[in-house]
C-alpha cells in the first residue's frame, strides 16, 4: 500500500515559530515531527510515500536527503550517537516523493494531489502534524489496514474519545457498533460510521468520536473529492467528501487503543506535551529532563 503524508498547512496556530519553517519540521525530541510520521508509515510496512507540500516547505524535502559529506565529516570525528541517529534516517526503507499544493484550499484537495501517484489501489493518508505512538506490537496503522480489508470499506478512520467541548476542533462522527469478528477486548472498539461533520457545535455533534489524523482510502474517494463543495473555513474539507460517501455504508472508524497515543503537533500546548512525553522516552535526553521536572516540584 502507498502512504500519502499532508504537509501543506501553513502553521498559523504555531506562528512565530513557523514563520519561515514548515511546523511538521518542529523538533519532537531529536527528531521533526515529519521523521516519527515517516517511520510509522515504514513500519506499517509502507514503501513508497508521498508528501503533499506547499508554500515554505522546502526544509522536509531537505530532511530526507541523503548527506554523505555530513556522514563522512562525522564519522571522520567519530561523533558516534549523532551517526547512529543520522544512519537510522538515512537507511529507512521508503521512497519519498514529493508534490506542492499550490494555493492551501483544503485538506480534500490536498489529497486530490495524490490522485496519480496512487494509480487506483488502496492508500493510506496520515495528517502530518499528528503523531500517533503505538506502545505494542501491532502498531495502529497496521490495525487501521487491518480493519480496512475486514470491513471491506471503502474509507476507514482512526477515532479518538475527546471531551465533548473540544468537539469544534475535529471531524465528529455518527457511529454504530462494527459486528465482525471478536477480539481481544483491549482492541475492540471498531464502528460502522453513519454520518460525520467537521468541526460540529456541542449541540451538532452526533458522539465524541472524533477523525484523529490517519485514514486508508479506496481510490473511490477522489470521486466524492471531485464532488465536494466548500465548506468550514471556505475549505474543501476531507470529512465533507467521506460524508458524500456514506450512501454505499462503507464508512469504518477504529478506535485509539489505551497504548496508541495520539500527538496534535500543531498547536502549543499539544506540542509542548508531545516534545517532554518523547524526551522523556529518549535515553540521552530523559534521565536528565526527569531530575530537572522532579526538582521543579510541579
Ligand atoms: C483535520 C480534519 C479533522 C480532524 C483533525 C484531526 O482538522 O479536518 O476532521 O478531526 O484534522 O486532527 P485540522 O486539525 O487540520 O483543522
Amino acid at each position: 500500500m502507498k502512504g500519502v503524508i499532508t504537509a501543506a498547512g501553513l502553521g498559523t496556530r504555531m506562528l512565530p515559530a513557523t514563520k519561515s519553517q514548515p511546523k511538521e519540521m518542529l523538533p519532537v525530541a531529536k527528531k521533526p515531527v515529519i521523521q516519527y510520521i515517516v517511520e510509522e508509515l515504514e513500519q506499517a510496512g509502507i514503501r513508497d510515500i508521498l508528501i503533499i507540500t506547499g508554500k515554505n516547505k522546502r526544509a522536509i524535502e531537505d530532511h530526507f536527503d541523503k548527506d554523505p559529506i555530513l556522514l563522512a565529516d562525522l564519522k571522520q570525528k567519530n561523533k558516534v550517537v549523532q551517526i547512529r541517529d543520522l544512519e537510522a534516517l538515512e537507511n529507512l526503507n521508503i521512497h519519498i516523493f514529493y508534490v506542492r499544493q499550490a494555493v492551501p484550499t483544503g485538506l480534500a484537495d490536498a489529497v486530490y494531489k495524490a490522485k496519480e501517484f496512487v494509480n487506483d489501489e488502496e492508500f493510506v493518508v496520515a495528517l502530518g502534524d499528528t503523531i500517533i505512538d503505538s506502545l505494542n506490537k501491532p502498531i495502529h496503522l497496521s490495525r487501521l489496514i487491518d480493519f480496512h480489508n475486514e470491513a471491506n470499506a471503502l474509507c476507514t478512520l482512526s477515532a479518538e474519545r475527546i471531551p465533548i467541548e473540544q468537539c469544534n476542533r475535529y471531524g465528529i462522527m455518527d457511529i454504530e457498533e462494527f459486528k465482525g469478528k471478536p477480539t481481544p477486548k483491549a482492541f475492540n472498539d471498531k464502528y460502522l460510521v453513519k454520518d460525520l461533520i467537521e468541526k460540529p457545535s456541542q449541540e451538532e455533534a452526533p458522539s465524541n468520536l472524533a477523525i484523529c489524523g490517519r485514514y486508508v482510502f479506496n481510490p473511490e474517494i477522489f470521486d466524492y473529492i471531485e464532488k465536494v463543495a466548500v465548506g468550514k473555513g471556505g475549505e474543501k474539507q476531507l470529512t465533507d467528501a467521506i460524508r458524500l460517501s456514506r450512501e454505499t455504508g462503507q464508512i469504518a472508524a477504529l478506535q485509539l487503543a489505551e497504548s496508541e497515543r495520539r500527538y496534535d503537533t500543531g498547536s502549543f500546548s499539544l506540542y509542548a506535551k508531545a516534545f517532554v512525553d518523547f524526551s522523556l522516552k529518549d535515553e540521552e535526553i530523559g534521565p536528565e529532563l526527569r531530575e530537572h521536572l522532579k526538582k521543579l516540584k510541579l
